[in-house]
């Protein structure tokens, strides 16, 4: 949509040129005889991208006007007309925030430029907000890994990223799924457009559709005023729709006419609103049982699987552990000031060989939890935490078997097995050593192994 500039004007003469000069520049104008009326408008419609307004108002004068503005709009620039003669009042509004000031008689040259200008500024300011929103919440764009599976994620995203394509990103807790989505965005051709992301697991499910779609004044109890939904400030850019397998059946009808018309209404409203908005969903559950379950729309699958990319677990591609914890280990340094800390072979070996159910999360987690408690030292097996020294064989996979897949029976007996073999190594294949070590009778033990097909030495 073109920009949207407003004329605050009581001279009705200067509103007619002023809107006539921006018009055949392609903008979409709205003028207003009184800043009370401006103000009034801005609270319950779209917000404009530029402002002129007039310093001398009969009513609230211009320099109020401006203050209310700034405070409620502050990346909205506002260009101040001045009639001869107060030059200096002008001069005095760029302190408090205007942006730039034109002098009566009007100058199509300078309104234009002055105008393009404003419209840059807008565009800066809200740029800037995002990086410096980013920079907090410190979210790298990056997928680091060097495993095949991660190589082939980082191709997925080179080739989905420039297309208007909707995404649908699977993987567990902790695999980067945001980071995905935000790299995708980074590198499609919406980069510098906004990227809104909505996580929908965290919002009560009465009020999912109000905030993706908006809603009118007075459409609910409690509805004061016009609402904003997500899909319309994601206009022109990225929305990213996260734990989308939380979301309402009826909302997911609603996604479903979006993605084929991009068009919906808001909740209360029967205006139809058209939008622009590339969409990018994550979820960490299984679509798939979901749709058995009846908690998903099988349709909606079937649309968003168009492009899906999958993220594996990190136990699934252990080359990626010491990339990432090098990267992490200087990161937290850099930012944090801690000493770098170094993990012996074995340490690391014990790394490679723990599940890691939190995936890259708990790496992150544990890597700057070892840098408070270990800052410029060698960490070694005993140094890890317990959780980490325990040998995922012993805690839970046999042998490479995880018996946690199997029934009772079959687990406990893969369990004995395993249990009786290693045992029995220990007793050096002598079966009342084994007897003695693990405190069953002989007469038992025989049976046990026979009924296992061991081996042993037969006394
Ligand atoms: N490949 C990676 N390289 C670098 N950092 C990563 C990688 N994968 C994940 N991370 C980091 O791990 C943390 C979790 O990532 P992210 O939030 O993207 O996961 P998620 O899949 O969205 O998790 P959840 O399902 O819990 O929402 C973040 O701090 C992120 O920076
Ligand atoms: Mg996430």
């Amino acid at each position: 949509m073109e920009p949207l500039i407003f004329v605050i004007d009581d001279e009705e003469d200067i509103r007619i040129t002023l809107q006539g000069i921006l018009e055949d520049e392609g903008y979409r104008t709205k003028s207003f005889e009184s800043g009370e009326e401006a103000i009034e408008y801005i609270k319950s419609n779209e917000e404009p991208d530029a402002v002129f307004l007039d310093i001398w108002l009969p009513e609230m004068d211009g320099i109020e006007v401006l203050k209310v503005l700034k405070n409620k709009r502050p990346h909205v620039p506002v260009i101040m007309i001045s009639g001869h003669g107060n030059i200096e009042t002008a001069v005095q509004t760029i302190k408090l925030g205007a942006f730039d000031f034109i002098e009566k008689p009007l100058s199509l040259e300078k309104i234009i430029v002055t105008t393009k200008k404003a419209l840059e500024f807008k565009e800066l300011t809200i740029e800037n907000q995002q990086l410096r929103s980013k920079v907090k919440r410190d979210v790298v764009d990056e997928l680091s890994g060097k495993s095949k599976k991660i190589l082939e994620v980082k191709e997925q995203i080179e080739k989905v990223a420039p297309t208007d394509a909707w995404v649908l990103i699977t993987g567990s807790n902790g695999t980067g799924k945001e980071i995905v989505a935000r790299a995708i965005h980074k590198k499609s051709k919406r980069a510098n457009r906004p990227l809104i992301a909505i996580n929908c697991a965290a919002i009560p499910e009465e009020l999912i559709e109000s905030e993706l779609f908006g809603h009118e004044k007075g459409s609910f109890t409690g509805a004061h005023k016009l609402h904003i939904g997500k899909f319309e400030q994601a206009h022109t850019g990225t929305l990213f729709l996260d734990e989308i397998g939380d979301m309402s059946l009826k909302t997911q009808a609603k996604i479903l006419r979006i993605l084929q018309e991009q068009k919906f209404e808001r909740v209360g409203g029967n205006k139809t609103i058209e939008v622009d908005v590339r969409v990018i969903v994550a979820t960490n559950k299984d679509l798939k049982k979901e749709i058995k379950e009846g908690r998903f729309r099988e349709d909606l699958y079937y649309r968003l699987n168009v492009f899906p990319i999958h993220l594996p677990d990190l136990r699934e591609r252990p080359e990626d552990i010491p990339i990432l914890i090098e990267e992490f280990i200087e990161s937290f340094c850099r930012e944090n000031g801690y000493k770098p800390i170094e993990f012996t072979k074995d340490a690391l070996n014990q790394l490679l060989k723990y599940s890691w159910p939190g995936n890259v999360r708990e790496l992150k987690n544990f890597t700057e939890r070892m840098l408070i408690l270990h800052s410029g030292k060698k960490v070694d097996v005993k140094d890890l935490p317990k959780e980490y020294r325990m040998e995922s064989k012993e805690n839970n996979v046999y042998h490479g078997i995880n018996i946690f897949n199997m029934d009772f029976k079959t687990a406990r007996a893969e369990f004995e097995k395993q249990y009786l073999i290693q045992k029995l190594k220990e007793a050096n294949y002598n079966i009342s050593r084994l007897s003695e070590l693990i405190g069953l009778e002989r007469s038992y033990l025989h049976k046990k192994l026979k009924s296992y097909g061991i081996q042993t030495n037969n006394n």
